[in-house]
């Protein structure tokens, strides 16, 4: 069979079409990579754009497990690099693996050089915990599993440290202004500010997208609900390349006391050798991967998920490995079982998977550029082509710290060092923007997140996809007025269109009509607005119509 034809390929990007236009280096998002790549670009001027109060609203302010560097004893880049190959199923782009791998002991650095605590023993040394799929115990953690909270802490007092940082809270950016083919600002609104039509244009030499994942559009997550997938609609919208959609991270153990977003027990406490029993109060997973518990994390979660099918409810037992050491070794989620009547050092804890990470993104190259010249995009938002099909666990942190310092560099040359006083411009469109009200927005979501979950889960078919599809059109086109709606519905259709073209099973996603992986479908996918366009989302949609390109 023929090598697919590689169509859509990120274009290369050329660099600024002419002079930089004028204002800051925007950067819509304030995780862990908006933060860092700010820091990384002072002295010269950024306006970070945060939908929340700094911290608030950051998917990296709740990570558990820490950040994943080779700087251990016995540890090498080489098996780093060789674990993240591994772990995403084929498709991972080696190059991108082993420079992220090489860089990560650096970045490492350069937090602690911001004041992050990062666990050490008497001589110094990191203790370092294990995940699943990493052959060393390799995640670099701060007082057990607070690493996220740590490391967030940190970077915001550097940040309101830094004269050259302006921080605007309680914005979120809703569509990127492109003038002549080049991305010069971003429109933002207030989340609040449902259909008065108002808007803020901010004026940018360049935009750095850094807005996090898509679980909001599932209905049972582990990210706060400002990770909606705005940016990637944005970005598509505009004309960017998007890659790899499909693949969505669903994680085995998610604390199922119906609470949303639904709280993570994160995998370092099967690292320290708990255990996943049924109902019925037995181990299942050994019979399912010679690996256990530490199996690669798509395989326990469906192997969860099946087992919840079948009505056997799920529990994860730390009293014999953990105990009474749970308080002090894993605060975080100590206190989440706490808060949910459940004492994790006596109690089975219940879990399900909930959706984490997105590995797919807007696509970039090896310095965050994307396929729009003036947008860079950092952090979950982007898919640099590490991740593959499965991420491997705590390599999101290491990501987004490797590539904001990649893109603050191939900014800072570019442009211009002075503030420029062109700001927030206000603007009114009468008669636009108007929004739907709250009540309707609400009902429309809760259908979003019931469509995703049921359809584009940790289990997929053609029937379901094509039917989600037909829902999110529809849907779709009963909310044009509403642009948050809009971007969110428009980032779904994207991963379940490409999810739907995807005829095998590989990594996080899992076709039951296609169960098993194609080695002639080892390449990644690289999707425009234009091709999702192009389809017919109904039953009529060609099912061969959407590329996938070669990765490289
Ligand atoms: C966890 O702590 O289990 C999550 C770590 C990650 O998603 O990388």
């Amino acid at each position: 069979m023929a090598a697919p034809k590689k169509r859509h390929a990120v274009r290369e990007f050329q660099g600024f079409t002419g002079e930089p236009g004028p204002g800051d280096v925007v950067i819509i998002g304030a995780g862990l990579a908006g933060l860092f790549t700010a820091l990384k670009l002072a002295p010269l001027p950024v306006t970070v754009i945060a939908a929340a109060p700094l911290g608030e609203g950051a998917s990296s302010m709740w990570a558990q497990g820490g950040i994943a560097a080779a700087v251990g004893e016995g540890d090498s880049t080489a098996k780093h690099a060789a674990d993240t190959i591994e772990a995403g199923a084929g498709i991972v782009d080696p190059k991108v693996a082993h420079l992220v791998a090489e860089e990560g002991p650096d970045r490492i650095r350069d937090l602690l050089g911001y004041g992050v605590p990062f666990d050490r023993d008497l001589e110094g040394h990191y203790v370092l915990s294990k995940e699943a799929a990493h052959s060393e115990k390799r995640v670099v953690r701060v007082s057990g599993d607070k690493a996220g909270a740590a490391i967030m802490q940190a970077l915001i007092a550097a940040v309101r440290a830094t004269p050259s940082i302006r921080v605007l809270e309680g914005y979120e950016a809703d569509d990127l202004i492109v003038t002549n083919n080049r991305v010069e600002g971003v429109r933002l609104i207030r989340p609040t500010a449902l259909g008065n039509g108002r808007y803020a244009f901010v004026p940018a030499s360049a935009v750095i997208l850094a807005t996090g994942g898509v679980g909001a559009l599932f209905a049972l997550t582990t990210n706060p609900p400002y990770a909606k997938g705005e940016a990637l609609a944005m970005a598509a919208r505009a004309g960017a390349v998007i890659a790899d959609p499909e693949f969505v991270q669903f994680h085995p153990t998610a604390i199922d006391a119906g609470i949303d977003p639904a709280p993570l027990a994160t995998e370092a406490l099967r690292g320290e050798g708990a255990t996943l029993v049924n109902s019925e109060g037995g181990r299942f997973m050994l019979a399912i991967d010679p690996r256990g518990e530490l199996a690669p994390r798509d395989v326990v979660a469906r192997a969860v998920y099946n087992e919840l099918n079948a009505g056997r409810p799920v529990y994860l037992d730390c009293r014999a490995a953990i105990g009474e050491h749970f308080e002090k070794e894993f605060p975080t989620v100590w206190g989440h079982c706490r808060r949910a009547g459940i004492d994790p050092s006596k109690d089975l804890i219940p879990v399900a998977p909930a959706e984490h990470y997105h590995m797919g993104g807007i696509a970039t190259d090896s310095n965050g550029r994307t396929s729009l010249t003036g947008l860079w995009a950092v952090g979950e938002v982007a898919s640099t082509g590490l991740h593959g099909a499965n991420r491997l666990a705590s390599n999101s942190l290491l990501e987004a710290v490797v590539f904001g310092a990649r893109v603050a560099n191939d900014i800072r040359d570019l442009l211009p060092h002075d503030r420029i006083g062109n700001f927030v411009i206000p603007h009114r469109i009468p008669g636009s923007g108007r929004a739907a009200d709250t009540a309707s927005r609400q009902e429309a979501l809760k259908t979003l997140r019931s469509i995703m979950t049921k359809y584009v889960g940790v289990q997929r078919s053609g029937t379901g996809l094509k039917t989600a599809l037909a829902k999110l059109t529809a849907l779709s086109d009963a909310s044009s007025n509403d642009r948050v709606l809009s971007n969110m519905l428009l980032a779904a259709r994207l991963i379940a269109a490409a999810a739907l073209m995807r005829k095998e099973s590989r990594g996080g996603h899992y076709r039951t009509d296609y169960p098993h992986t194609n080695p002639l479908l080892a390449h990644r996918t690289f999707i425009t607005l234009a091709d999702l366009d192009a389809l017919d989302e109904t039953t009529k949609m060609p099912t061969d119509a959407l590329p996938v390109a070669a990765c490289s």
